[in-house]
């Protein structure tokens, strides 16, 4: 079902025009019963590769593919008509040249309707970030704690705790604002780095695990609403829905078996022949 209002969608030109005025708020989303209900409510819905673990149960971002997120992206951008919607780029369809990128950042596009991919590196990806935007993919930059580089980092850890790999950290933010990124996701790094990340960039720092200091807030939204079997610290649970979840389940299986369920309310009534 498509959602028809009045209300323009937010653009990427919009979202940069945040820096210096007011905080971004986002949540992630790979379905439309989600992405319909916090849509009125944030500026950018990230379709991340966090739906991997989320959504298929892996035990990290890595296994999923341009396919998934396409059509994962395409469920949200149906189900959305305000935020604006920012599809991840999974790991391998974009590392291995700017052409390769090109032609999976165009068909997650195509595909989803979103506004904008996002993906994640270093100063070595600067360039292939650059040959995006020149040829019309507006892209939201990922550095500090990268998940798609769990198994360089050995683990998902905070990033950028010595100098050395503060100054690399800010450094490759630097680079991709330079290529043309129209955000930065800071994840997993120590205040006084996204500090200094946010005050040198003229573009939005969204935080993940990064502190108060970025421009932005994301976070997975099964975190944030109590349905994830492992949350990281830095997330905070606003509701219990997996408790609920589990209490509604236990009432309808209760029913079930004791015959309460269904009731004659519920039941299509039989038509009396003359
Ligand atoms: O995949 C993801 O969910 C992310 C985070 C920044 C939320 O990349």
């Amino acid at each position: 079902m498509s959602v028809h209002t009045s209300v323009k969608r937010t653009t990427v030109p919009q979202l940069m025009a945040c820096k210096g005025q007011r905080k971004i708020a986002a949540l992630t989303a790979h379905n439309a019963a989600i992405a319909r209900l916090i849509d009125p409510l944030l500026d950018f819905i990230l379709v991340g590769d966090s739906t991997a673990m989320v959504a298929y149960g892996h035990p990290d971002t890595l296994s999923i593919t341009v396919e998934q997120m396409a059509a994962h992206g395409q469920a949200v951008v149906r189900s959305t008509a305000q935020a604006c919607v920012v599809v991840d780029m999974p790991f391998g369809s974009y590392q291995e040249s700017p052409e390769l990128a090109f032609r999976n950042a165009a068909r997650i596009l195509s595909v989803s309707g979103a506004a904008a991919v996002k993906l994640e590196g270093g100063q070595a990806l600067a360039s292939t970030v650059a040959f995006l935007v020149q040829r019309g993919i507006p892209v939201m930059a990922h550095v500090g704690l990268m998940p798609q580089y769990v198994n360089t980092m050995g683990g998902f850890r905070a990033q950028g705790m010595n100098d050395e790999s503060a100054a690399r950290i800010l450094a490759d933010a630097r680079a991709h604002e330079a290529a043309g990124a129209f955000a930065v996701v800071l994840e997993g790094i120590a205040e006084p780095l996204a500090r200094q990340i946010t005050e040198a960039l003229a573009i939005p720092t969204i935080g993940i695990g990064a502190s108060p200091a970025c421009d932005g807030q994301v976070l997975v939204t099964e975190d944030l609403l109590g349905l994830s079997e492992r949350a990281p610290r830095f997330a905070k649970r606003y509701a219990d829905i997996g408790g609920a979840v589990r209490q509604a389940v236990a009432a309808y299986a209760d029913e079930v078996r004791n015959g309460v369920f269904p009731d004659e309310s519920h039941c299509f009534g039989i038509k009396k022949s003359l």
